[in-house]
């Protein structure tokens, strides 16, 4: 695609009713993205401050631009959300009011076919969402072991074809590396049934592409960090609002606050809420997002 499209923040008015926002509060915004949910969280700060965190330095251009008008009240940084510790240390900020995380990718790197995320774009096998990151999803499609790879396809992507996937993959390295979407893509139309295909409501390669990029970007792993340290982080009576996109990272979000309520670390949990139907049918992306929140006690 030549021009991406621009992202459009999903479920802005349950994600504000959730951080419940104080002029005077610290927020911190863990995916800033375009800076879709920041702005509405910056333009209703007074004297507070919001730190937009995002992994890729080109959504971050964006949102300065876009955040313009509050840069008074708004420091972006380049980081891992995984890495809030260290932000807020360096940032001298003891404790927050207030986190979000919009997990996943957005609209405009997804239609950026250099970044190799999306199976219907020609482009590099990378999925790398920090560019700065050495691993990229050619490096794991050509050297991970057979076993490996089925592990890692079922795992992150709960791909019901993994094996044999993963078999053909093997066999197509041996002739020449698989370096692109298009090439990775071919491998699995040819390792799934036709039959199985032409019934299918998603595209074949739609669990694999998730699997390696879950993989690539360590995702599940940094969201557990991110949500361990971000409670600690949390002042009393301080929001943690989190919207995830597929069942592996809705689980690991529902555990963790099921889990912070009855050590009495937290106070009231909310969800999952899902968008509504006028949302979903303005937004399609938005017809996967699930909102779940936490009340720190
Ligand atoms: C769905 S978009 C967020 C859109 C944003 N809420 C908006 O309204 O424009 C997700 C963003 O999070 C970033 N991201 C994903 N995982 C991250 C991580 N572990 N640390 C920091 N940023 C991350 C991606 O690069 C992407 O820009």
């Amino acid at each position: 695609m030549k021009n991406p499209r621009l992202h459009q923040p999903v479920m802005v008015v349950e994600v504000l009713d959730a951080l419940a926002v104080k002029p005077d509060g610290i927020y911190l915004d863990g995916t800033v993205g375009g800076g879709g949910h920041a702005r509405e969280i910056a333009s209703r700060l007074k004297s507070g401050l919001l730190i937009g965190l995002d992994c890729d330095p080109s959504a971050l251009e964006i949102a300065r631009t876009h955040l313009r008008e509050f840069a008074d009240r708004v420091t972006l940084v380049h980081a891992n959300f995984a890495q809030l510790d260290r932000v807020l240390d360096e940032l001298k900020i003891q404790s927050v009011d207030g986190i979000l995380l919009d997990l996943g990718v957005s609209l405009t790197q997804l239609d950026t076919a250099e970044r190799g995320l999306s199976f219907r774009l020609e482009g590099p096998l990378d999925m790398r969402l920090d560019p700065t990151q050495e691993l990229t999803a050619a490096d794991l499609v050509n050297s991970l072991g057979e076993r490996e790879l089925i592990k890692t396809l079922r795992d992150y992507g709960e791909e019901r074809w993994a094996a044999r996937i993963a078999k053909n993959i093997v066999r197509q390295r041996r002739i020449k590396p698989i370096e692109t979407t298009s090439a990775l893509v071919k491998v699995i139309e040819q390792s799934i049934p036709a039959a199985v295909r032409s019934k299918s409501r998603i595209h074949p390669a739609t669990r694999v592409f998730q699997a390696l990029r879950i993989a690539v970007n360590n995702e599940l792993e940094n969201l557990q960090t991110a949500l361990t340290v971000g409670c600690e982080r949390l002042a009393p009576d301080g929001r943690f609002v989190v919207i995830s996109f597929h069942s592996l990272e809705d689980r690991i979000v529902k555990r963790f606050f099921r889990a912070q309520l009855q050590a009495g670390k937290a106070d009231q949990i909310w969800g999952p809420i899902r968008p509504s139907s006028e949302e979903c049918a303005q937004n399609p992306r938005a017809r996967s997002a699930k909102l779940r929140a936490l009340r720190k006690a």
